[in-house]
């Protein structure tokens, strides 16, 4: 693929206050001296508060070549304007692959990311295995927005997204070859 690719950065909560914020800005700062890589924000807020933006999101995760999901956990689960995030589209999720970068209590958003997996694959975009999770989020990071435990973050987030840019040149390059023309 060309040496250049868009990622599309997706906050899961919509929340006024929400952790999800320093969650993402940490993605954000870590991406930035990434070379090669465009990073796209989507933020279901705006979807929810101006439902006429629901066609220049759509178009923004058509242009996307990958995505990472910052998502908490709420009972269990994702939050539901993530939900309607994803469902506001369908094509252009087609064959690409999402990480994840989860955070919560104890479970460290673990749980909602494996709900994300099932509802990806309805999608046709494929999930990472590998992805970053902070566990009680609140207390790790420092007021700076940054990882108290830098290093070991960083680590899991350079091999998610190792994958996740090769998963995308493979599929830019493989997208308009059948069976992705037309998936139903
Ligand atoms: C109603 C409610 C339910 C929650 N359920 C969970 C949960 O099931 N698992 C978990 O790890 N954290 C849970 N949390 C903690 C949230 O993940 C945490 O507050 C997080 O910061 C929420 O994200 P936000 O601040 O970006 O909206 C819950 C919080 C609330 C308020």
């Amino acid at each position: 693929m060309s040496d250049s690719m868009t990622i599309g950065l997706i906050y899961g909560s919509i929340r006024q206050g929400r952790f999800c914020d320093t969650v993402v800005n940490w993605v954000l700062s870590e991406l930035w001296a990434e070379s090669g890589v465009r990073v796209v924000l989507v933020d279901p807020r705006v979807l929810r508060e101006q439902p006429e933006t629901a066609d220049a999101i759509k178009q923004t995760i058509e242009e996307a070549d990958a995505f990472i999901v910052v998502t908490p956990e709420y009972n269990h689960a994702y939050p539901g304007a993530l939900k309607e995030l994803i469902d506001s589209c369908y094509e252009p999720w087609h064959a690409k692959p999402v990480g994840f970068v989860s955070y919560g209590g104890i479970s460290g958003g673990l749980r909602a990311v494996e709900q994300l997996r099932l509802v990806f694959a309805e999608l046709h975009a494929v999930t990472m295995r590998d992805s970053v999770a902070f566990a009680n989020a609140w207390a790790l990071f420092d007021a700076q927005g940054n990882p108290f435990k830098l290093e070991p973050a960083r680590a899991s987030l350079f091999l998610m997204l190792r994958r996740l840019k090769w998963w995308a040149a493979t599929l830019k390059k493989a997208r308009d070859v059948r069976p992705y023309e037309q998936a139903a």
